[in-house]
């Protein structure tokens, strides 16, 4: 768990997918986001698809999703499981997000992006290397174009300077929910926890020795310049750094 992977470069893992695929459907089911998915759902790596798919067909959505996945084999295993569970409106297209998702008409993005921070030089796993503080990926997607981004945020990956990147791009939480997740293969390795020591040390990771906490955060564009504070986003700094509190455990 945590960071699991199934093949060599694809990403699923069992809690942590089933997680993300449960956001996606809390966010399907939101008042608040309706206004906006008209025009569809855009996500950043779509993995082995069953994430979307589960989700669609779970809240029996008709709304369109457009996935992107620049890793070949978890391309070809999710186009497989579209054609065989066929959920309306999902399609899983090749390449960068950052290249061919971002131009579309869709006014919401969802990812589970990579989060891992990567120790330098290591080849590693680049689909699960979110930069040399994991936050990468997450703050490219909230620097976008969307009006609403739903986004796994991981404990150990930045999470302050995350949520304080969402606030300056004029975004608002306006929902989370969370979970523990525990270090698994990927996040266990000897050199992802040797730069998660250093980014303990600076404040910018909290985990405990089990694991850490995964939060699924929806913003929202305030449509007001940024600086006003935001009380939702307060008590998610809160939750995020009590990932370190001693105490919990597998
Ligand atoms: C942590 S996995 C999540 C997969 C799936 N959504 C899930 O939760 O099971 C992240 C995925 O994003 C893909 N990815 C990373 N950066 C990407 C990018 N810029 N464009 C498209 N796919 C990307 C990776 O190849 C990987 O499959």
């Amino acid at each position: 768990m945590g960071r699991g992977a199934v093949g060599s470069g694809m990403f699923y893992d069992p809690v942590e997918s089933s997680f993300y695929s449960w956001c996606v459907e809390r966010l399907l089911r939101s008042a608040a986001a309706a206004p906006f998915l008209g025009a569809g759902i855009v996500e950043l790596g779509a993995g082995t698809g069953l994430p979307i798919i589960e989700a669609l067909s779970r809240c029996e959505a008709t709304v369109t999703v457009r996935g992107f996945e620049r890793d070949p084999e978890s391309l070809r295993v999710a186009r497989r499981l579209v054609a065989m569970k066929a959920p309306p409106g999902y399609t899983v297209e090749p390449g960068d997000f950052f290249e061919h998702g971002v131009h579309g008409p869709e006014l919401v993005a969802v990812a589970n992006p990579p989060y891992l921070a990567a120790p330098p030089d290591d080849p590693g796993t680049p689909e699960l290397w979110g930069g040399e503080r994991g936050s990468g990926v997450t703050c490219r997607l909230l620097s976008g174009p969307f009006d609403v981004v739903m986004l796994m945020v991981a404990s150990i990956a930045d999470p302050l300077a995350v949520i304080d990147h969402a606030e300056a791009s004029g975004y608002l939480v306006a929902d989370w929910c969370v979970r523990p997740i525990v270090f698994g293969r990927h996040s266990r390795a000897a050199g992802v926890q040797g730069r998660l020591e250093e980014l303990r040390a600076q404040g910018r990771a909290f985990s405990s020795d089990a694991g850490y906490l995964l939060a699924g955060v929806t913003w929202q564009r305030a449509g007001m310049p940024p600086g006003g504070g935001d009380p939702n986003a307060d008590v998610l700094r809160g939750v995020m750094t009590a990932a370190s509190a001693a105490g919990w455990s597998r």
